[in-house]
């Protein structure tokens, strides 16, 4: 299948970026057709189209917006998760620098089908290019009055605020990145079924529906054309509809973001991104640093969708930040570094996360010095299944899966490794991927 583009078939043109640009190619149809509907119509239209949240987890979207309270009783809250903090990813920041109108006008939709009154954006605080436009964007919804009080004398009032992060990836995790948006530490809650919903009792304690960036750009497409026309795109697979924008990275020619249907496989994908780079293929990290690595010969035969993914590779369509890597990656140090970023971001709240986190890495740590012991595979198999499932929030499980992933796809690589105090992998590549003081074990 080629690149199919539906939220990027405009991201280009600059003009798309102002209000005048954006209403001149079809933008704001959908919002009007919304207005016009009940509330509830609204959500059947996007349970129809089969959408999915963007974010990582694939939660079916009008889940959330059905579950906030119809008869509203509290103020309602909406939140876009703008962080983009997994390695690999950054597709959100491209939609908001060229398509700001898209995201708003998504919000605006959802705000409305869920009765809110307020929105946040909450961006990563490098994003200042994407904040910028947004903040252009939202003023110039406010003036031509789409946004604020009596939105296009619908009645419906919706206010969007922007709120930069400050650098750290758990407050990506939706209860977190709440608790910081409050003023707390950016730490995670308690979550269902010990406490209650974010749609029950969100921010401020209310009912609010968080949803990523690409997740509300969706929106306005589904409500202009329907869902069912939606859930025609990506029909080919299980359970996965519409497209999905991927950021391609690694040893590619043209590393970027593309957009594809649902149904496309990792191949084509890799020749939309201009084939791999400097060597064979070797390895693929299809959803973002937290996701398991696939083999090259996986990689071969790999249809993307959520189910295809994790039912016969155990891996994950994720945020969508597609790694590739060629021959000359040695996937033991390329793990090492990967840990290296879990172990620095974990919050510390609970143990399985802040103790394991760290003994991973000083795991990997000798065995990337030269110091492997024999049964150091095991031992990191076994810390995974400590952290995974067992941590307060989702760092943990995104800490193990890619440590135990690797050592299940390219298990002679840590083998050799350890039994020679040196990488399997002598290249100049992977010799400049290692950290400085692992570098004897890629010498010849
Ligand atoms: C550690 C961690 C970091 C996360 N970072 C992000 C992020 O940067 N952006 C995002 O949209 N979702 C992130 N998520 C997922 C969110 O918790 C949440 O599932 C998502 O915002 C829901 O939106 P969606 O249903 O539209 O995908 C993260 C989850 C975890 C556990
Ligand atoms: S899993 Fe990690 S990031 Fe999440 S609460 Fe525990 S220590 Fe913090």
């Amino acid at each position: 299948m080629p690149e199919t583009k539906l939220l990027f078939e405009h991201a280009h043109d600059p003009q798309f970026r102002t209000l005048d640009g954006y209403l001149a190619k079809g933008g704001y149809q959908g919002l009007k057709k919304a207005l016009g509907m009940d509330r509830q119509a609204v959500i059947d239209q996007v349970k129809a189209s089969g959408l999915r949240g963007r974010g990582g987890a694939g939660f079916p979207t009008w889940i959330k917006w059905n579950g906030i309270e119809k008869e509203k009783k509290n103020p309602h809250y909406l939140i876009c998760n703008a962080d983009e903090g997994e390695p690999g990813t950054f597709k959100d920041k491209q939609l908001m620098e060229q398509t700001p109108f898209l995201l708003i006008e998504g919000m605006t939709i959802a705000g409305y089908a869920t009765q809110a009154d307020a929105g946040y954006i909450y961006i990563r605080g490098e994003f200042v290019d994407a904040a910028r436009s947004l903040r252009q964007a939202i003023d110039q919804a406010y003036v031509q009055g789409y946004l604020g009080k009596n939105i296009l004398g619908s009645g419906y009032d919706l206010d969007l605020y922007i709120h930069m992060g400050a650098g750290s990836y758990e407050c990506g995790e939706e209860s977190a990145l709440m608790s910081s948006l409050m003023g707390e530490r950016g730490m995670p809650r308690l979550k269902f079924p010990h406490a209650p919903l974010p749609t029950v009792a969100g921010l401020w304690d209310k009912p609010t529906v968080i949803n990523n960036v690409e997740t509300y750009a969706c929106a306005p497409f589904i409500l202009d054309r329907g869902g069912e026309w939606y859930a025609t795109l990506g029909a080919s697979t299980k359970n996965s509809r519409g497209t999905k924008l991927f950021s391609v990275s690694g040893h590619v020619n043209k590393p970027g973001n593309y957009e594809i249907e649902f149904g496309t496989t990792l191949v084509e994908l890799l020749d939309m991104a201009g084939g791999i780079k400097g060597g064979k293929l070797k390895a693929c990290i299809p959803g973002g640093s937290s996701v398991p690595i696939m083999t090259a010969e996986q990689v071969e035969k790999a249809v993307i969708g959520y189910e295809e993914l994790w039912d016969d590779y155990k891996t994950m369509v994720g945020s969508g930040g597609c790694m590739f890597f060629n021959e000359h990656t040695c996937i033991v140090s390329l793990i090492w570094r990967t840990a290296q970023f879990y172990a620095m971001e974990s919050c510390g709240k609970c143990t399985p996360c802040r103790e394991g986190t760290k003994w991973m890495l000083q795991i990997l740590d000798r065995i990337v010095r030269g110091h492997g012991q024999k049964g150091d595979m095991d031992l990191l198999l076994d810390v995974t299944k400590q952290i995974d499932g067992r941590s307060f929030c989702g760092l943990g499980d995104a800490a193990a899966w890619p440590v135990a992933g690797a050592i299940r796809a390219f298990p002679e690589e840590f083998e050799h490794f350890i039994e020679h105090g040196r990488s399997m992998v002598q290249s100049e590549e992977a010799k400049a991927m290692a950290p400085r003081w692992a570098q004897p074990a890629f010498s010849h």
